[in-house]
């Protein structure tokens, strides 16, 4: 620890979740009975993975919090935004994707997370009619109300940092514009003057937690931060953010598998994914705007992986194809089929079959708790804008478009990544052996 000069993790890490959903109530949950010893946070790399720091005879594996001053999950204190006023106790209840056994035991601590009013739209998702809403208020009075939010919240609970993870609905699908998202001003003038249009709710949260000097996660497949205005807010604030879309299922295999096919320079014809689920986050993907968002962010995947441009004869006019179908009798545990249709020597076609049977909220939970605690160990290092270190827990990772940068889709690429900067922050040399 000593060679970091990482500022250290002292006091309380207020952890405010917009949505208060399967997938952060089996976040929640988690943290707090690991904390009493009755779970095992399985899945998650800040808890349980080791990175090699030095060489030769120096050579030793550290986990994350013996290279750098890590927050701990004790030091954790949740606090929540939703749209229906369910506490995190019932909302855990009725997601269920845990059972009442391994949530009753911190049931108190669960029930006293009561959501606080949520800056929405219905137009962004429109299956959604809860009425704990903010009533009334233009964009940048939701801003405002945010604001005063995560400042009381700081101040009840004694809090000594924030972090603000998106683990809300996707919203409709809000295209760059230039004109509204290319600055930091123009963007403050379209919420002064209520721009619904350009400006999403998502926004709101986004500007008031970077301002508030929190980062900002953005777990959804929304573009909320992946525009030049909120980079802009990011610097002028010190602040890192990063996003977008917890790489949880289908993508981690995707990426995991597409290097097998690249590495070994087969052909690619088709890659056809589709997926039934059943929870409230199918529900909303069922409508076409919302599944348009999540459309982009999955497709993103393959084409920084196998690069048509650079193997013409392999890749060129691959078919890749993305389906959600919203099926409730599989409630949170998701399926997946992935058709993958390549050609090896001289052409000939084969296939291969995954079917990936995965618990949505069970994959998403630990990349909660990753990339909050490494959001606020880069704010303590100072790093600030994009953090593409956390490209390795996201679907669709951030990179600034605007300089031609490509994003990383390639996992043990994203892992070197990763590694690479728990080794700086920890004041180690960044290197890319194998191990
Ligand atoms: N579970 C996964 O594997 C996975 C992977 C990638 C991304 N995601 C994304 O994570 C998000 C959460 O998923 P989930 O399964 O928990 O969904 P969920 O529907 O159970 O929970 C989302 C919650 O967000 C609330 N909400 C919507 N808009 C809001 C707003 N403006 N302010 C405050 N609250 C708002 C909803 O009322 C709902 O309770 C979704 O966007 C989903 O696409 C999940």
């Amino acid at each position: 620890m000593s060679k970091s000069n990482v500022k250290p993790a002292q006091g309380k890490l207020g952890v405010m979740v917009v949505g208060l959903g399967a997938v952060s109530t089996t976040f929640m949950t988690g943290v707090l009975m690991t904390r009493k010893g009755l779970a095992k946070p399985v899945g998650s790399m800040t808890q349980y993975d080791k990175i090699r720091v030095s060489d030769g005879k120096e050579t030793k594996y550290l986990k994350y919090d013996e290279i750098v001053p890590m927050a701990k999950l004790d030091d954790i204190v949740f606090a929540s935004w939703d749209v229906y006023p369910a506490n995190a106790y019932e909302s855990a209840i009725n997601a269920e994707v845990l059972k009442e056994k391994d949530i009753n035991p911190v049931k108190e601590e669960l029930e006293a997370i009561k959501p606080l009013k949520a800056a929405f739209d219905h137009n962004y998702a429109k299956r959604l009619d809860g009425d704990n809403i903010m009533v009334g208020k233009t964009r940048w009075e939701m801003v405002e109300q945010l604001r005063e939010d995560i400042r009381n919240f700081k101040k009840e609970k004694g809090v000594d940092r924030i972090v603000v993870l998106w683990a809300a609905s996707t919203e409709v699908y809000v295209p760059v514009d230039e004109k509204v998202h290319g600055s930091l001003a123009a963007l403050e003038a379209a919420m002064k003057a209520d721009d619904k249009e350009h400006v999403a709710p998502s926004m709101c949260y986004a500007y008031a937690a970077l301002t508030e000097g929190a980062p900002f996660i953005m777990g959804a497949p929304n573009t909320t931060v992946d525009i030049p205005a909120m980079w802009e807010l990011s610097e002028k604030t010190g602040m890192p953010i990063a996003g977008k879309d917890f790489k949880t299922g289908q993508t981690l295999v995707k990426s995991g598998f597409a290097p097998i096919i690249g590495t070994r320079c087969l052909g690619l014809s088709g890659w056809f994914s589709t997926n039934i689920l059943g929870n409230r986050d199918g529900l909303v993907l069922d409508e076409p705007a919302n599944f348009r968002t999540k459309e982009v962010s999955k497709l993103s995947t393959l084409e920084s992986i196998l690069v048509p441009e650079e193997q013409p004869d392999l890749y060129t006019n691959y078919f890749h194809k993305v389906r959600i179908n919203y099926y409730p009798p599989r409630n949170d545990n998701k399926e997946g089929w992935d058709n993958i249709d390549i050609f090896g020597w001289m052409g000939y076609p084969m296939q291969i079959k995954i079917n990936f049977l995965c618990r949505d909220s069970i994959l998403a939970a630990p990349l909660c708790l990753d990339l909050v605690l490494l959001s606020d160990l880069a704010a303590r290092a100072g790093r600030h804008g994009i953090q593409r270190f956390l490209s390795f827990f996201l679907k669709s990772p951030m990179h600034d478009y605007t300089k031609g940068e490509v994003p990383v889709n390639h996992l043990f690429q994203q892992y070197v990544m990763l590694k690479n900067a728990i080794r700086e922050m920890g004041g180690y040399e960044a290197d890319e052996k194998i191990d």
